[in-house]
């Protein structure tokens, strides 16, 4: 009952950032026929392309980032999860980022790895290009899964729906077609990255809906640790804060990162009096967990007005070229820089396990999208592209083989029918409700939860994904679907903040004097 002809293929990824490009290698390494999907367009369409600071290694002391990891997460990190990470970081640095793609992260000039450090790190132990070592990773690798003869990269596409029978994944509709076309696939991989476009300040590019949480959330699969979304402390503060482009505003990229390595070269948090409070805070200062540092910086905001990043410790323009011409750009000069927390990063997501499997059969998840339990309540820097790395290659080549033995027979199942749906939507609906949503967000699901407030969102939600629901019975808009995908896991953040009444980590409950004694102690 479908529009065109249905597409069959082995593993399909959807999502183009590091987890999805390492999950399309490993199974067409396995010698499965890959898709890889993607609604981008460019590479800064995913997040992996606007990480920073770099990508952990263990530096040969697998044990000290294991008590780094789960020191930052507060105790919280799943300790099989993180030993899964560690074993496994090296190898796949080496083999995906330096055998593969020849990455030319920054050496020291004796040629030895220039290892960086960040904070809650005990070690210099942080490859990285510049402070823009996203962007260096993942246009080569894009580069190399679209040069792949196993693998078809098909970018500018949306998957709008899974495809779902009796528990089993058998693909997604994506939106080439204006009634949803159907791809089959014997294993459907997810790597559709993060939530930044829910609120209205983010480090994450507008293309981050939450697409793949609620697709796998609404064909029913388990997600966990959602009220985990971390707080980036130090982004730039813009004067003007502006509403997301999504939400009808400026463009996102007005606020910006300033990357954790530049704390870890040095740089110090100063408030409006010029004081430098983080030691009052944590005997770790600057180099705190990113959620206390983020805390801290708020205070201090609200307490004297501003705060500011002074990089007059660091040779900023010479070690970090690429920050510091943005800061150039926006006519920020000298070296004092404003700056505010801002969404970076959910730590929670689709539960998975140690091989990216979900509680569906043959879907998985990887990356930002995942919740492998590495992260817990509060993920540690340079994290994220590893976690991503590691287990886009393990799904791939599980997801290969688990492909193998299946049958994607098109006329077996149906796809979700959305044959006579309108295309188009009136363009002011989406940034409507986009913008309710984010201030829904920012006001109630920050960097502090007050229970009262949490439930008063969760209402407001409820009600906003009501009134899309009832549009998109009729129309297959992507802006709809990815409004349905932003209010679905708005809601499933409420939900989940509202059943946490336990301040830790990222999710801080107001009125929880437990977590403040906690913080003084540490
Ligand atoms: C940063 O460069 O500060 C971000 C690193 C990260 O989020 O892991």
């Amino acid at each position: 009952n479908t529009a065109v002809a249905a597409e069959t293929v082995d593993v399909l990824v959807v999502g183009s950032g590091i987890a999805g490009c390492a999950a399309a290698l490993a199974a067409a390494r396995e010698g499965a026929e890959v898709l890889l999907l993607t609604k981008a367009t460019k590479p800064d369409d995913a997040s992996t392309d606007w990480a920073q600071g770099g990508i952990s290694t263990t530096r040969g002391d697998p044990a000290a980032l294991t008590k780094d990891i789960i020191a930052a997460s507060d105790g919280t990190a799943d300790p099989d999860a993180v030993d899964v990470l560690v074993e496994h970081a090296d190898a796949a640095v080496e083999d995906v980022l330096i055998d593969t793609l020849d990455i030319g992260f920054d050496e020291t000039d004796s040629g030895e790895f220039d290892y960086a450090r960040e904070a809650a790190h005990s070690e210099n132990r942080i490859l990285h290009v510049d402070a823009a070592t996203g962007t260096h990773i993942l246009r080569p690798f894009l580069n190399h899964v679209d040069d792949h003869e196993k693998i078809e990269v098909r970018q500018d596409t949306a998957a709008l729906e899974l495809i779902t029978h009796e528990g089993r994944v058998h693909g997604v509709v994506t939106d080439e077609a204006p009634g949803g076309h159907p791809i089959y696939a014997g294993t459907t991989i997810l790597a559709t990255g993060g939530i930044g476009a829910l609120y209205s300040r983010s480090t994450n590019p507008d293309d981050a809906t939450g697409d793949g949480i609620a697709m796998a959330a609404l064909a029913g699969a388990d997600v966990a640790d959602l009220e985990y979304v971390q707080f980036h402390p130090t982004a730039y503060d813009c004067e003007a804060r502006s509403a997301s482009k999504r939400s009808g505003g400026a463009a996102k990229q007005d606020t910006f990162l300033l990357s954790e390595a530049l704390r870890g070269e040095g740089a110090l948090l100063r408030n409006a009096d010029g004081e430098r409070f983080m030691p009052d805070y944590h005997s770790d200062a600057e180099l705190a967990p990113r959620d206390v540092v983020a805390r801290s910086v708020e205070t201090e905001r609200e307490a004297t007005g501003e705060v500011v990043l002074d990089v007059s410790p660091l040779e900023f323009d010479a070690e970090f070229p690429t920050i510091a011409a943005k800061c150039r750009d926006r006519g920020i000069e000298g070296d004092k820089i404003p700056v505010a927390p801002c969404e970076h990063f959910l730590c929670g997501g689709i539960a998975v396990d140690d091989r990216g499997r979900t509680s569906l059969d043959r879907l998985y998840a990887v990356g930002e999208c995942a919740r492998t339990g590495v992260h817990g309540a509060n993920r540690l820097a340079s994290t994220s592209l590893l976690e991503g790395l590691v287990w886009g290659l393990r799904a791939g080549e599980d997801a290969a083989g688990a492909g193998a033995d299946s049958d994607p027979d098109p006329t077996a199942v149906d796809a979700p029918d959305l044959l006579n749906r309108d295309p188009d939507l009136p363009e002011r609906f989406a940034a409507e409700k986009f913008a309710r949503l984010q201030r829904t967000m920012d006001e109630y699901l920050g960097l502090e939860r007050d229970p009262e407030e949490v439930a008063r969102a969760g209402a407001v939600l409820r009600r906003l994904k009501g009134e899309v629901d009832a549009y998109i019975r009729t129309r297959t808009a992507r802006d709809l679907y990815e409004l349905r995908n932003a209010s679905v896991v708005a809601l499933l953040i409420a939900r989940a903040a509202s059943e946490n009444t336990e301040s830790l980590g990222c999710h801080h409950v107001v009125g929880d004097e437990s977590a403040l004694e906690q913080m003084a102690d540490d």
